[in-house]
């Protein structure tokens, strides 16, 4: 019998500065402002953009993965000017772990006032209330000290550093693990597992 995909949905997601939900082509432009910038391209395993259609191949590719009900990422929207400026999803999902990984981008001018930790904290919340996951993990380069911030900041935990874990932009990088449990985020806002 066919059985429904978690990912089938990836409904809105609202916080108070952002609105998360599902890209589409017209994004392009919007993502294309910011996925040109090597700094935000530094410590993500896809290179900088070098041009408009670059960012339209990965909008077809998101849009295959949302037709085929896969694992895929929401876009950041800013609501204070519209603008894209992000996305943040799901890198891959066991079902028989029950486990999934999160990873994240955004624009250079919107770093450092609390948007990823925004973000991070809608998806958690819909992972393990909504789809019921048990464990979400998330990794980052160790001198990519911003996103572990994020991290720590919506309760995650660090398990360890993967030495030379990764091959990028031309040299090997240390990795540092972190995850969250379904229990550990439902204690977190005070409701039961
Ligand atoms: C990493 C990233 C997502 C952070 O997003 P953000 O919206 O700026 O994050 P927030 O504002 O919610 O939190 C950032 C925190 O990092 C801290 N921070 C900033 N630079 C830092 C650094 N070099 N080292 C340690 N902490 C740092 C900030 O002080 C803040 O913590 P605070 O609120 O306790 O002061 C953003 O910088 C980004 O998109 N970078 C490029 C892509 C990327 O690296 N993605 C993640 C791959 S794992």
């Amino acid at each position: 019998m066919f059985e429904a995909s978690p990912f089938d949905t990836m409904p809105e997601l609202e916080t108070e500065s952002l609105l998360l939900r599902r890209m589409e082509m017209r994004d392009a432009q919007d993502m294309y402002e910011y996925s040109r910038d090597p700094l935000v391209a530094k410590h993500v395993l896809w290179d900088a953009h070098t041009s408009v259609s670059d960012t339209k191949s990965y909008l077809r590719y998101m849009l295959r993965k949302y037709r085929a009900g896969e694992p895929s990422s929401w876009c950041i929207v800013e609501k204070s000017t519209g603008k894209v400026v992000g996305t943040i999803g799901y890198m891959w999902y066991q079902k028989d772990n029950s486990a999934c990984e999160v990873g994240y981008s955004l624009a250079r001018r919107c770093w450092n006032r609390g948007y990823m930790t925004q973000a991070l904290n809608a998806v958690l919340d819909y992972t393990f209330r909504e789809l019921g996951i048990n464990r979400v993990e998330a990794q980052h380069e160790t001198d990519n000290g911003a996103s572990g911030a994020v991290m720590r900041k919506c309760g995650m935990t660090k398990e360890g550093t993967l030495r030379s874990r990764l091959y990028n932009k031309g040299r090997y990088v240390d990795v540092d693990l972190y995850s969250i449990l379904r229990k550990e985020y439902m204690s977190r806002i005070g409701r039961k597992a």
